[in-house]
Formats: structure tokens, C-alpha cells, sequence
């Protein structure tokens, strides 16, 4: 039997059962019967936990872009691949049919070719959510070039860290993007990050803003007059399965960002099989997925996972507030959505706008609607429910991260019954388990623990690029046999709960930060002796961050400092990493090892100010006190 397909609960649990008990077989069915492949596997699955290996469908050979494009073209050439939103709604929105898309991918593989992009090179993306951006995407897996897509609102100091990491020759952007009405001046950015790059030899530049740029002669060269010039063919490049298709960088709790590298095959079965499933994607649905491309849930689940079904997938320029707050249902109604995603942060600030801007547009098309990136709370939930699902579409609440490729915990349509904030149930494949402070596994039916997973599934990254040894410490040491996710979770008859991350990760309005590289913008103010960063519920951003401060002695305002100090981390990290609240401190709450400790700052944050617990063996619990008294 071939489970593709779960429209019921007994589908769901035969599966489940069959994914646990042969899960070769499982993935075998699934690989064989729905994808296109040059050359069968040896094995399904190879896996050595320690130290951190897995090979999925070795020996296979396939190209990702023959399965999300060349296969549709017999069969639905003409049907739209791509639904292109524009910022400005009086723009026209853009069909691209999948006969087009193949045509215009083939002519940006054939443009990097000739710009000297090679198979295994790594090519930085850093583009606003315009068609070309799919389809460099796309084109770089055609030629069998590694992407590295890079958030278009990252700092220059940002990017020039991924380029150099991952050894980038090669830069794709635009003049600008548009951003509700603001314009961004990418290639500004990209100017100053390449001072930091040597390696960059060449930047291609899409025109969409108009606006005026620099272009540095022999080095960037605009795209367009290039890919009229090239041809609509180009042969697929032979990958094997687990030759890596991307890096995709995310904030980890300590030192630079990690870029997660995935690979071929696990990750185009299992983004394929999820998206058809958590959303039920069925023939001639519109699926709208708000994420910028620039995020896993972009390559996912706006790109390979829809695409590979055949699927009409939206791509949106703009941002829910622009021209107004009902710009999303406003685009639901004209393209006629039947799935939608997207996260919580953006329900949240939605919530708060008068309903009028709901009610006014005609909803009924939507039959699925789905949440990421974030806790959903129990408010939001209902508010999502009740006024866009109209208590009528299944909302899937789905839980994973950028390591994991694709999704692994969420309900599905017609087979879940949801709960609020419940990520509810694994995925057919996933073994997800809870784990005590003692590295025992919680065997009750309800518990609470670190979330882990006990075998391995097909989207799974394969390392950190350039550091496998921070990828087996980061994910597989401190439970042996299992991979750590860093989130808690609890279970119970509803099915597993996320409570938050274990770390110093901490996720405001949805994107992943890391506390370290915040901390080291704030440390380079010549007047900031020391500084540590916690997170605090915040009512639309789901967290905010609260930055504690030691001055040195300085002449400046303190007022200054703090607006310097943000000016600073929009810098160097992006303008998502601001600090909503700077207190200046006279000292930070240590261990006797040096150590901060941010377990009482969080506290103090969160003004929860009863508990701190035992803080007579820090190094200097009096300074607690003045931090409580100096609380903002
Ligand atoms: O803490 C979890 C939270 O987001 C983290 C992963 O972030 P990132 O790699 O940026 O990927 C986000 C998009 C997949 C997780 O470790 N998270 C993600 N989805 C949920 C969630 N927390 C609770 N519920 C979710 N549905």
C-alpha cells in the first residue's frame, strides 16, 4: 500500500504504524511511486547516530527541478506554477505557468553557467520576494549549484558572514525591493557587505525598484539583457541523493549562525509528502504560503514541497499592513485561496485591527489554514479560527524547524481533531519522544520533557556547513542515540504541546535569535563594559528582547547610548534584533564559574519576581536587588 495519500484517521494510524514498524519500506513506496528518479537506490535508510551521519535513497540520482517542473509540463503546462502578489496591489499580479517557469529557470541555469557557477558552488541569494528569487532557487538546483538564500532584511554585516562561511563566488540581488512603502536599498547593502568578502567575484542585479545604484564594472552586471540572451533549454544536472541542494543559515545560542546544510532526495520525498498531506492539497487548489523564501518554510513550503506536487503556489512582495491591515483576505478573495499559512505574530498584530477589514472579503474559498515559526496562544487560535477559518477549516498548527527540513508535529485536515495550542500528533515517519533532566525517556502518556526525535526521517539536515562537530554537539550529544530540537515540550491526550525553547534562542515575531551575536553588537559600544539579553512575552511579537547594561564611564546620555546601541545591532544583525527595553545595570548576576545568569534576568523581565530561587551561591547575589529596583 502506498500511503501518499492520508485523508483519514485510519489512514493516518495504518501510516503511522507502517512508518514505525518498516520504515524502509514506508519511504521506498513513497519515493518510488511519486517522484521521478535516474537511478533506483541501493538503501533506504543508513544512520549512525554518534556520529551524526545519515544517508537517505543512497546511490540515487535525480534532479529536484525534473520533479518540480519538467514531469507538470505534459499535464498541466499551462496551469499557474507561481501566483506572483506584487507589494503594490494596483501592480498586476503575474501567472507563471509551470511551461514558463521551466523556461525561465532553464534560462537562469544557462546565465550562471555562463557567469562560471559550476556544480557544488555556493551561490548567495539575497533578492526581495520577487518571481526571480524562485527561480534562482530553482535554477541552482538545475545546475546542481548549492543556494544559500539570505533574508533580504539581514544587515551587511549579516550577509558578508554567510558569504564568506559558506564561500560564495558568487552574489544574486536587485537594485531594491519594495516593502509596504518603504523601498530597500538591497544593493546598497550588498556594496558595503562585499567590502568584507574577497571571494565575491560577481554580483547579477534585478532591476525592480528602477532606483539608482552603483555598479562596479567586471564585477556586477544587470541580469536581465543575459537571460534574454539565453536559451530555454538546459539540461537537468545528475545529482546524487544526497548531494547538498542548500544551506540555509539560522541563529544558534552561542557564536556565529549555523548554516544547516540539506541535501537532495530525503529532503524533496519528505517536503513533497508533507505538504500534499498537512495542507491536502488537492488538483487546481491556490495555496498561500506568507513566508519570505529567505526562511525554511519559504524553500519548503513555497517552493519544492508545492511545486513537486504540481501545485499553484503564491509568492507575496508585500507585508499584511500595507496598503492596510486587510491586504492578506484582500488577496485570499482575488487569487481565490484554499490553503493558507502563516504565523503567529501575524495573527496577532491582525487581531488587533478592526474586523471590518476581515469580513469585508469573501473567505469562503480558504478550506485549510495553518500556523508556524512560534507557539500559536490560545487567543490568537480562536481569533484565527473563528474569523478567518469561520470554524470551518481545519487549522493546522504545525512545529519544525530549520533543521528538520519539513515539518514533523501537526495536525492533519480531516484526520486531527485540533486543540488549541497543540501541535497535536507526529507525521507518519517521525518518532518524537520527551526526555527527563536525568537523559531517561518519559514513557508515561503524559509528560513533560525535552523534546527529541528516535529515528531519523528523510529531510533531516545532514551537518553545519564547514563544522560537523558543532552539528553532532549542538543536535545529538546531549541525548545519545537521539536528536535534540532545543524545544520542551509536553504530551498528553491531545498530543504534544510546545512550550519554548531550552536555550538561548529566542524567537520574536517568529524569527529564530541568538542571544551571542546580539550581545557582541551591544559589547562593541565603546561605552558598554558588559551586556546580556533575554527574552519577555510580548503581546504581537510573541517574545521581545530586554537588554541588561553596564556602562562604562561615559559623557554621552544614557538616552544616546540605548539609541546607538540599537543602531548598532540593526547593523550587525538586522533591524528584527532591536532591543524593545535597555535597563542600565551596575553589574549582571553571575556563577562562581563567570557564568551569566539569565534564568533570574528572565525572571526579572518577565516581573516575575517571587521566585528566583536559591541565589545565595552566586558569585554576587547582592546585585540582584539593584537590578530588580532598576527594573523598566
Ligand atoms: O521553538 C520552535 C519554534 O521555532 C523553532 C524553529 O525555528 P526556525 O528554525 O526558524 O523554523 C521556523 C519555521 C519552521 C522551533 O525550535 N516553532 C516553530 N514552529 C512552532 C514552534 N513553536 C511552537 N509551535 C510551532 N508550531
Amino acid at each position: 500500500m502506498n500511503h501518499y495519500n492520508i485523508s483519514n484517521p485510519t489512514d493516518y494510524q495504518q501510516a503511522y504504524k507502517k512508518s514505525v514498524e518498516d520504515p524502509k519500506d514506508f519511504w521506498e513506496k513513497i519515493a518510488k511511486e511519486n517522484f521521478v528518479w535516474k537511478k533506483q537506490w541501493e538503501s533506504i535508510c543508513e544512520h549512525d547516530f554518534k556520529e551524526a551521519k545519515f544517508t537517505w535513497f543512497k546511490g540515487a540520482k535525480l534532479n529536484i527541478t525534473e520533479n518540480c517542473l519538467d514531469r507538470h509540463l505534459a499535464t498541466k503546462g499551462e496551469q499557474a506554477a507561481i501566483i506572483f502578489e506584487p507589494n503594490d496591489p494596483k501592480e498586476d499580479a503575474q501567472h507563471i505557468s509551470f511551461n514558463e517557469l521551466h523556461k525561465r529557470v532553464c534560462k537562469m541555469a544557462n546565465v550562471l553557467k555562463e557567469q562560471g557557477v559550476q556544480k557544488g558552488d555556493r551561490v548567495i541569494l539575497y533578492l526581495p520576494m520577487i518571481p526571480e528569487l524562485a527561480v534562482s532557487v530553482l535554477a541552482c538546483a538545475r545546475i546542481g549549484a548549492v543556494h544559500s538564500v539570505v533574508f533580504a532584511g539581514f544587515s551587511s554585516t549579516a550577509l558578508a558572514s554567510r558569504i564568506n562561511d559558506c564561500g560564495a563566488k558568487i552574489v544574486i540581488t536587485a537594485d531594491g525591493g519594495f516593502r509596504g512603502a518603504k523601498t530597500i536599498s538591497l544593493k546598497t547593502i550588498v556594496d558595503d557587505a562585499l567590502k568584507e568578502t574577497p571571494a565575491i567575484t560577481k554580483v547579477l542585479v534585478v532591476k525592480r525598484t528602477s532606483q539608482t545604484i552603483e555598479m562596479i564594472e567586471g564585477r556586477d552586471v544587470f541580469l536581465q539583457p543575459l537571460l534574454d540572451a539565453a536559451s530555454e533549454q538546459f539540461e537537468a544536472e545528475v545529482m546524487d541523493a544526497e548531494d547538498p541542494l542548500f544551506i540555509l543559515y539560522t541563529s544558534g545560542s552561542t557564536g556565529k549562525p549555523k548554516g544547516m546544510m540539506h541535501t537532495t532526495a530525503g529532503y524533496m520525498v519528505y517536503t513533497a509528502y508533507t505538504f500534499k498531506n498537512v495542507f491536502n492539497y488537492n488538483e487546481g487548489d491556490v495555496y498561500w504560503c506568507t513566508a519570505d523564501i529567505g526562511w525554511i518554510t519559504g524553500h519548503s513550503y513555497i517552493v519544492y514541497g508545492p511545486l513537486a506536487n504540481g501545485a499553484t503556489t503564491i509568492m507575496f512582495e508585500g507585508i499584511p499592513s500595507y496598503p492596510d491591515c486587510g491586504r492578506f483576505w484582500e488577496v485570499v478573495e482575488k487569487h481565490k485561496v484554499n490553503q493558507f499559512y502563516t504565523a503567529p505574530t501575524a495573527i496577532r498584530s491582525l487581531a488587533k485591527e478592526s474586523l471590518a477589514l476581515v469580513t469585508k472579503y469573501d473567505l469562503s474559498s480558504l478550506k485549510v489554514i495553518g500556523s508556524v515559526g512560534e507557539p500559536i496562544n490560545e487567543e490568537a487560535w480562536h481569533w484565527y479560527d473563528d474569523n478567518i477559518g469561520k470554524n470551518n477549516c481545519p487549522l493546522v498548527d504545525t512545529w519544525w524547524q530549520t533543521e528538520t527540513g519539513g515539518i514533523l508535529i501537526s495536525p492533519l485536515p480531516g484526520v486531527t481533531q485540533t486543540t488549541p495550542t497543540y501541535a497535536s500528533f507526529p507525521l507518519p515517519g517521525i518518532q518524537p519522544c520527551l526526555m527527563d533532566a536525568d537523559k531517561k525517556e518519559l514513557a508515561d502518556a503524559t509528560a513533560e520533557g525535552a523534546l527529541c526525535i528516535k529515528h531519523p526521517w528523510p529531510s533531516m539536515a545532514r551537518t553545519i556547513w564547514g563544522n560537523h562537530k558543532r552539528y553532532i554537539d549542538t543536535y545529538f550529544s546531549a541525548f545519545a542515540g537521539k536528536y535534540f530540537t532545543g524545544d520542551g515540550a509536553q504530551r498528553d491526550e491531545n498530543g504534544y504541546r510546545i512550550t519554548g525553547r531550552m536555550d538561548d534562542v529566542i524567537i520574536v515575531s517568529g524569527h529564530n535569535l541568538g542571544t551571542a551575536p546580539i550581545e557582541d553588537a551591544i559589547n562593541e559600544h565603546k561605552d558598554v563594559a558588559e551586556s546580556a539579553i533575554v527574552g519577555y512575552p510580548h503581546d504581537i511579537k510573541g517574545n521581545a528582547l530586554y537588554g541588561y547594561v553596564i556602562l562604562k564611564e561615559t559623557d554621552n546620555s544614557p538616552e544616546q547610548v540605548k539609541i546607538e546601541i540599537n543602531q548598532l545591532i540593526s547593523n550587525q544583525v538586522g533591524p528584527i534584533a532591536k532591543l524593545n527595553i535597555i535597563q542600565f545595570v551596575p553589574g549582571l548576576p553571575k556563577t562562581r564559574s563567570g557564568k551569566i545568569m539569565r534564568r533570574i534576568l528572565r525572571k526579572i523581565a518577565c516581573n516575575e519576581m517571587d521566585s528566583f530561587g536559591d541565589i545565595s551561591t552566586l558569585l554576587n547575589p547582592e546585585i540582584v536587588e539593584d537590578v530588580v529596583k532598576g527594573k523598566l
